[in-house]
């Protein structure tokens, strides 16, 4: 580990449950995986984590093992124990799920949240971190620690999207700079009668990027553990790889990332 290297923290955010942010994230993480990038992705839906269910993983430890650790051994304490591997063919990222049971999902802190993501960052390029729909201290307080922040929403009911407003001016007004804060729109082209438009002047700016509704592939990924970008060409899984694009302006390449998080990214983002 170099000295003084922070990886990137990439949080998935919504004012919206089922609105994909755990499908998003999955895919945000293994698709920074092929372009190159040593990550790992934290799921803080504390109480009804999906990250490891997503992904058919079986894990050993959870966030709650790793807090009690980081208590008990603060000399010591060492995240990567706690993670569990996801492979495919070849590309392989890190996981650090949800607490197993609920009420180790009570006893998890904000402060030692963000001790663990600090550790984190140490040793991965990118930190893909699933929230929970909730203005909470501790999304707060990772958000505050994010670099970049997808903002999911999907256009379907109008509390929906008097949510998502509400949602983009509390987070404007925490006067984060305009880059941090990217708008996505998931599932596009599902069926509603709302103009598109009509949201973005609402929100005051338009949809950074648009990821379509792919029903059949998104079951799909998650009845058989493989994220999309791994597993299918579709619309969804392209613009799923164009959205990481847009985020690290790189390619898909397989190339060591043992240099770290392109320059320009940092230069952007931090
Ligand atoms: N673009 C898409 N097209 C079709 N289905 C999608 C799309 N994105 C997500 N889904 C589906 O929507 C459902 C909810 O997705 P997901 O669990 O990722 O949402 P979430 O925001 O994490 O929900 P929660 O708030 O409960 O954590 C899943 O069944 C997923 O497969
Ligand atoms: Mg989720």
């Amino acid at each position: 580990m170099e000295e003084g290297r922070r990886g990137i923290v990439a949080t998935v955010f919504s004012t919206a449950s089922a609105v994909g942010k755990t499908l998003i994230a999955i895919n945000m993480a293994a698709e920074l995986v092929r372009e190159g990038y040593h990550v790992c992705l934290v799921d803080l839906d504390l109480q009804f984590g999906d990250v490891a269910n997503y992904l058919h993983l079986e894990a050993e430890y959870s966030l709650a093992d790793a807090q009690r650790e980081a208590k008990t051994n603060t000399e010591g304490f060492d995240v990567k124990k706690f993670l569990t591997v996801y492979g495919y063919q070849g590309w392989s990222f890190y996981v650090l799920p949800a607490p197993f049971a609920l009420e180790e999902a009570y006893n998890i802190s904000t402060p030692a949240v963000q001790h663990i993501l600090q550790q984190l960052q140490l040793d991965f390029d990118f930190v893909v971190v699933d929230t929970t729909s909730a203005f909470s201290e501790m999304n707060l307080a990772v958000m505050d620690m994010s670099t970049i922040i997808t903002f999911l929403g999907i256009v379907d009911f109008i509390p929906t999207i008097k949510n998502m407003k509400i949602g983009c001016d509390t987070i404007r007004s925490l006067g984060y700079e305009a880059n941090k804060i990217r708008i996505v729109l998931n599932r596009s082209n599902s069926k509603t009668k709302i103009d598109l438009a009509d949201v973005e002047q609402l929100l005051g700016e338009p949809f950074y990027h648009v990821l379509p509704n792919a029903f059949e592939p998104a079951r799909k990924s998650i009845q058989t553990g493989v994220p999309l970008v791994y597993s299918s060409t579709n619309a969804l899984s392209t613009e799923l790889r164009a959205l990481v694009e847009r985020y690290t302006n790189r390619t898909s390449s397989h190339e060591s990332s043992s240099s770290g998080v392109s320059s320009w990214f940092k230069k952007i983002f931090n």
